[in-house]
């Protein structure tokens, strides 16, 4: 069996800026992969126009980050009804798969949703995908497993002071993280002139 190579990168939310880097990662899955995360095959131009839809969506969307591209994804998206349901979805790059990330994105789901107060979880998750079923069952703590589309229901724990906390001290980073980013694509032609 080959080595499982740990994860060097870093998992923060997602800004408007970090568009064409979301937009990459979606193109670069492959049509398996866009099948299993959009239930249905899924064009370029349907993924690239998706991309750009998303970040008007009200939810959240969580990226996995190395060498300045995003290699995973997790979103979790209002689906109305007094913003007591959320739907789930989860893209990793073939090649990062099997590292865990997946499963600390969706920890980072679980806490979102909490703290919205979401009360369910659905997520388009085919009865052949047996990576998201294991993935989910992974939350058998924090969810009650339904029948059909729903990943789970979350259990009676609500959000706390800690589990707020922890969120806005991650997103104090990202936030900090994304405007270094941003920064460095924005001087790095201005370097590029200088040779
Ligand atoms: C489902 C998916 C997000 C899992 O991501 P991942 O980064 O590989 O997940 P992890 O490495 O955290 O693994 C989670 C668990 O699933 C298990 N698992 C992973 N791939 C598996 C597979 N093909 N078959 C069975 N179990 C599998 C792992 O063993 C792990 O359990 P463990 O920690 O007890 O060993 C990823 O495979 C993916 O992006 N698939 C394509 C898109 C998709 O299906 N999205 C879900 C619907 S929206």
């Amino acid at each position: 069996m080959g080595q499982v190579i740990k994860p060097k990168g870093f998992i923060r939310k997602l800004y408007p800026t970090d568009l064409a880097a979301f937009r990459e990662h979606l193109l670069r899955l492959d049509a398996d992969t866009r099948h299993s995360r959009f239930g249905m095959g899924a064009s370029d131009s349907f993924v690239t126009e998706y991309a750009e839809r998303c970040f008007a969506l009200v939810g959240v969307t969580f990226g996995y980050f190395e060498d300045g591209m995003i290699r995973g994804a997790a979103e979790l998206r209002d689906m109305g009804h007094d913003g007591q349901d959320g739907e789930a979805a989860f893209s990793i790059e073939n090649g990062w798969r099997g590292r865990g990330l997946g499963t600390a994105l969706f920890k980072r789901v679980i806490r979102a949703a909490r703290n919205r107060r979401m009360k369910r979880l659905y997520a388009s998750c085919l009865t052949h995908n047996r990576a998201m079923q294991a993935l989910a069952r992974k939350f058998e703590a924090e969810l009650t497993f339904d029948s059909g589309d729903v990943i789970g229901v979350l259990n009676a724990d609500e959000a706390t002071a800690e589990s707020r906390f922890s969120e806005a001290l991650d997103d104090a980073n990202g936030f900090a993280t994304a405007v270094l980013d941003l920064q460095r694509r924005w001087l790095q032609p201005l370097h590029l002139k200088t040779f």
